[in-house]
């Protein structure tokens, strides 16, 4: 449909049908327009696959078994395999998924960037670092799209807690939005063209979110030239007349009451008294149509969907493979060899537990999802006694997202009281006779393998941790199991970093794994019995302790109805780096079976009129014995006598590559920085400067194992659009 034909389409329609077009009439859905061709838009959470199906107007599942559906690993898995290629993969997924569900729009990925490690939806999220989260969601959206399926990045902007989410006001600085909190939704728009930005909850500096001129009309529409449409979270509307003058194009809600939505009846009654006109209604509408355009919901022409694919199943294993990060194997105990072990004992919950449909709207209910003692069980093929004990007694609160929670979930921290922290006999009693059969367990197996960490009760929308502690009593069975077994391999699986502090100097082994999917024990199993190498990288920093940790040095306050971000851009590593603080395992880190060299690097400036750009090149050797793969890390800092006068980190992510090597093989890593990436928001010029003046580049394997370190001066200053 051309730009006539779409101006005419407008022309025909009444207000009534422009209305219905831009608010909810069900739950995930608006109104079509029969007469005029026109379907109703549906769209379906989220990010870990197309989300079971609710009524239309209620919270109550539909309870058939058509909506089995593929369970990927979480958006922070993703991030953690620092391959694009896999973003792109697991998004084809996505998308083919949700069409062949008969969704028009996924509500994914989330990018919001990891300002404290308590959010309770960091697993939904790409970690910590601005530019990692950029690489990983552009590819994503790619694949989503082709499958005419829109995809809409969430949640725009500054949603970096559960806490009082839908009140409280985010108070940040232009600075740190530029160079912290918009660049992967920059980049989701302009580059991965994603159709559909959702609005945040929470306010950001006094206004909120999704009727937030600053960042709807300013930033996404003049600034990133944005032409999809802006949908609200799901009750995160709270004024008509904002909504409607503000950039909001779909409001929806979580309550039946469809034609009282601020966008319904008393955005109809403005218009008609004149107080808003007919035009802003149209410009919505415009953009509404535009997508439904570009998927080709209104031609005919659109491509069909599947889901469950049995090939999809590989991607989906090799996306968990590449995910899982070594962090510890001090002793040489990983990769652990089949032919020497008869009996197996795998201790902690999340060795046999299921998590797929927990988490809040990222539940997903999975066609099957493998537990890592399944994985086992399935690669070992019989030869091997595989034991389970708990060890730990985590007590399965039942769904908690069963009718009511989503339609409660406006109130504030209305599922607090969801846990089980370990109070009460039943609890005490459990763990008890738990831990002493683990712990008498473990002195007769050939091999103990630990895996705790935390689970839906704790990574959950909806509300934070308070603390970085492991829940249920861990940190003592953990200490206890190492006093029989030195040799106890612990392999946490986490949505967000814990404080590991009180047994990590014990340890010698540590896997970190993650809400990894349907083939997530599957891909564990493969990583410790050295099917696949271990190639993960941490995209968020693992802290020893909460007062270390930026942001959050005193927790989360449920009486805060506004937030200064005081650290500014110092968040992740950026903290970590400027205040010597040192974490437990930094960004960027991961251990593999094989040794990799990084040797030969080279660094070139090109410098002209219009612009810079600087190659960095190396050579990586697989020096060991078995074939691996190596993150290459680009970061860049001022050098000393900086002429910028802005306080800037010490170092920034700006560019990596993965590369795949056999045994003694080479390979050459060339990645190209423009002159952004040397730059910082300027707050009076409103764009980025590179100042002129010397700058350092690091090789790295993680922020805090540089390889070499380059230095280059820069002659010109340039300036770069924000
Ligand atoms: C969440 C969104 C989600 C929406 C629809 C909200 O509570 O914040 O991420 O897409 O519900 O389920």
């Amino acid at each position: 449909m051309n730009v006539n034909q779409m101006e005419e389409l407008i022309g025909k329609m009444t207000l009534d049908e422009k209305i219905g077009m831009i608010h909810g009439n069900q739950l995930f859905q608006t109104k079509g327009v029969e007469r005029l061709g026109i379907p109703p838009f549906i769209s379906s959470d989220g990010p870990m696959g197309c989300r079971l199906d609710y009524q239309p107007a209620s919270w109550q599942v539909i309870g058939q078994n058509y909506d089995y559906t593929s369970y990927l690993p979480s958006n922070t898995a993703l991030a953690a395999t620092w391959n694009p290629d896999i973003a792109y993969e697991t998004g084809k997924i996505l998308g083919k998924e949700a069409r062949g569900r008969g969704k028009d729009m996924i509500l994914a990925p989330g990018i919001n960037m990891m300002r404290t490690p308590l959010c309770g939806r960091s697993f939904e999220y790409m970690g910590e670092d601005p530019h990692l989260a950029a690489e990983m969601v552009v590819p994503m959206i790619q694949g989503i799209q082709e499958n005419d399926v829109a995809a809409c990045v969430k949640h725009f902007a500054v949603n970096s807690q559960e806490t009082n989410r839908t009140s409280i006001n985010a108070k940040v600085d232009e600075r740190t939005l530029q160079e912290i909190y918009f660049p992967a939704f920059k980049a989701a728009v302009k580059k991965g063209k994603a159709a559909s930005v959702m609005g945040a909850y929470n306010k950001l500096n006094g206004s909120y979110c999704c009727h937030n001129d600053y960042l709807l009309n300013e930033v996404l529409r003049k600034d990133w030239e944005f032409d999809g449409f802006v949908i609200s979270d799901w009750g995160g509307v709270k004024d008509t007349m904002e909504a409607a003058f503000n950039g909001l194009d779909m409001e929806m809600s979580v309550t039946d009451n469809f034609d009282e939505y601020y966008m319904a009846g008393p955005l109809k009654k403005m218009v008609e008294e004149g107080k808003v006109p007919e035009s802003i209604i149209d410009d919505k509408v415009r953009n509404i149509l535009r997508v439904m355009n570009r998927l080709h919901m209104l031609d005919g022409e659109r491509k069909t969907g599947t889901y469950n694919d049995a090939e999809d199943r590989r991607s989906l294993r090799k996306a968990a493979e590449e995910s899982i990060v070594l962090l510890k194997n001090k002793q040489n105990i990983l990769p652990l060899d089949e032919k020497k072990i008869k009996h197996i004992l795998i201790v902690g919950d999340n060795g046999d537990r299921m998590h797929a449909l927990g988490g809040g709207s990222a539940e997903i209910k999975a066609l099957y999802e493998i537990s890592p003692l399944l994985g086992m069980s399935m690669l070992l093929g019989g030869n091997v006694t595989i034991q389970y004990e708990p060890g730990y007694y985590a007590s399965v609160v039942g769904n908690v997202w069963d009718e009511g929670w989503q339609a409660n979930s406006l109130e504030e921290d209305s599922v607090s009281g969801n846990r089980e922290d370990g109070k009460g006999t039943e609890w005490t009693e459990k763990n008890r006779e738990y831990r002493q059969r683990a712990l008498k367990a473990a002195k007769d197996a050939d091999v103990v393998i630990y895996i705790g960490g935390l689970n839906h009760d704790y990574d959950v929308e909806g509300m934070d941790r308070r603390n970085l502690k492991l829940p249920y009593g861990q940190d003592k069975l953990i200490l206890d199991l190492l006093s029989v077994r030195q040799d106890l391999i612990v392999v946490m699986m986490t949505g967000s970093p814990v404080d590991m502090s009180v047994w990590l100097d014990k340890t010698d082994t540590l896997v970190q794994t993650w809400y990894n999917g349907m083939e997530g024990g599957y891909a564990l199993a493969e990583i410790l019995f050295g099917k696949v190498n271990p190639s993960g990288k941490l995209p968020e920093t693992f802290p020893m302790a909460l007062i270390d940790t930026p942001a959050c040095q005193s927790g989360i306050s449920p009486e805060d109805k506004e937030l200064n971000y005081t650290e500014g851009v110092f968040i992740g590593y950026r903290h970590y780096d400027i205040n010597h603080i040192k974490p437990a395992f930094s960004f960027g880190y991961g251990l593999s079976y094989t040794d990799f060299s990084i040797t030969d690097g080279n660094v070139e400036l090109k410098q002209s009129e219009d612009g810079l750009k600087v190659q960095v090149s190396v050579t990586v050797t697989n020096e060991g014995k078995l074939p691996g793969a190596q993150v290459v890390q680009i970061y860049t800092g001022c050098g000393e006598n900086s002429l910028n006068p802005a306080v800037r980190p010490i170092k920034e992510l700006k560019g990596f590559q993965k590369i795949s090597l056999n045994p003694g093989e080479s390979g050459k890593v060339t990645i190209i920085l423009d002159g952004s990436a040397f730059s910082s928001y300027s707050t009076s010029e409103k764009c980025f400067i590179v100042e002129p003046g010397k700058y350092n580049i690091y090789i790295a394997t993680s922020c805090t194992d540089i390889i070499e370190t380059h230095k280059i001066y820069i002659s010109n200053r340039i300036k770069y659009s924000k």
